[in-house]
């Protein structure tokens, strides 16, 4: 998996193709979609325009999608896969993730409530159920990897214990406010792919972006904080999903380089702590608006 990875949640359908267009040319290699965006047509879309207009070809390409919440039972595994391959316009996924390990109530409605607003789970499946039928995408050749997403440490483990193919990936929020240390050397020790998202801490200002210890360290090594920020997550050992959506922004965010030793160490030892994305309390994503 290439390690900078771009991430496809881009509520606008016109900014999906233009941005994943602009990705493509600045060189990402990776693209993280899920069923749960809407807009995997639209990322299908560039991407085979990227694909005819020649210099890239699929196996350049890794791409990854996720199963919703409200697919977890196991029989509508397959078809959700095959519906997002279909959309993306793609013969197999490099990787298939599980959304989050919350199973909503099954059906159309990707955002299942009751009347007083209260998400609707469903106690039917259990999340090694859904990772069973997952395997067996591997075992049919339609996927290559499968893994996990706003999963924490402890539930990891059960999985990694019973699975017969072993996840290999998770994909969770982290950056130097959040740095999951210990899932990271859990990771590192068993050949998982630790796949970090909002690594700039999606954008939200005042935030990491203005972080002084960052500012002050892109100012020393003449970068931009972003860069700092996506180099410290490459150089820990993790894989980092980040959502530039314009040209400029693309090619900003490809042109990382090493930090010096002791820029590392530094944020290694920020000590401000803020989760951004409560999904993985809830299963419920922080920045899908409701009902879309
Ligand atoms: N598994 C999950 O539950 C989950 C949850 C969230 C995200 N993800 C995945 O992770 C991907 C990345 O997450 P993210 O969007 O939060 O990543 P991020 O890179 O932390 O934040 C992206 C935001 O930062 C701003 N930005 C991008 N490049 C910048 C630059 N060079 N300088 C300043 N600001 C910049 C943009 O905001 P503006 O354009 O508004 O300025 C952009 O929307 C998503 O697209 C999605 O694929 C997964």
């Amino acid at each position: 998996m290439p390690a900078l990875g771009f991430g496809t949640l881009i509520p606008d359908p016109a900014v999906t193709i233009t941005a994943t267009r602009d990705a493509l040319e600045a060189g990402f290699r990776h693209l993280d979609c899920a069923e749960r965006y809407r807009n995997e047509r639209e990322v299908g879309e560039a991407l085979q325009a990227g694909l005819a207009a020649g210099g890239i070809s699929r196996s350049d390409i890794f791409v990854t999608t996720k199963l919703w919440n409200t697919n977890h039972r196991p029989e509508r595994v397959a078809p959700a896969f095959e519906a997002s391959l279909d959309r993306l316009g793609l013969e197999y996924l490099d990787l298939y993730l599980i959304h989050t390990p919350f199973a909503f109530q099954p059906g159309d409605e990707q955002d299942p409530r009751d009347q007083s607003g209260g998400v609707v789970y469903d106690n039917e499946a259990t999340l090694l159920d859904t990772w069973r039928a997952m395997e067996s995408l591997v075992d049919h050749g339609r996927c290559r990897a499968i893994g996990l997403s706003d999963i924490t440490l402890n539930e990891l483990l059960r999985i990694y214990e019973s699975a017969r193919i072993k996840p290999a990936v998770v994909q969770v929020e982290a950056h130097p406010h959040l740095p999951e240390t210990e899932l990271l050397e859990f990771c590192i020790e068993n050949g998982v792919v630790f796949l970090a998202f909002a690594p700039l801490g999606h954008g939200i200002r005042p935030g990491l972006l203005e972080d002084p210890v960052i500012s002050a360290i892109a100012a020393r090594v003449e970068k931009t904080t972003a860069q700092v920020l996506l180099a410290w997550a490459v150089q820990r050992g993790t894989a980092l999903l980040t959502t530039p959506k314009t040209v400029a922004r693309a090619r900003e965010n490809f042109d990382i380089s090493m930090l010096p030793e002791d820029a590392f160490n530094e944020i290694n030892r920020i000590q401000t702590r803020q989760r951004l994305n409560e999904v993985v309390k809830t299963g419920v994503p922080g920045f899908i608006a409701r009902g879309k």
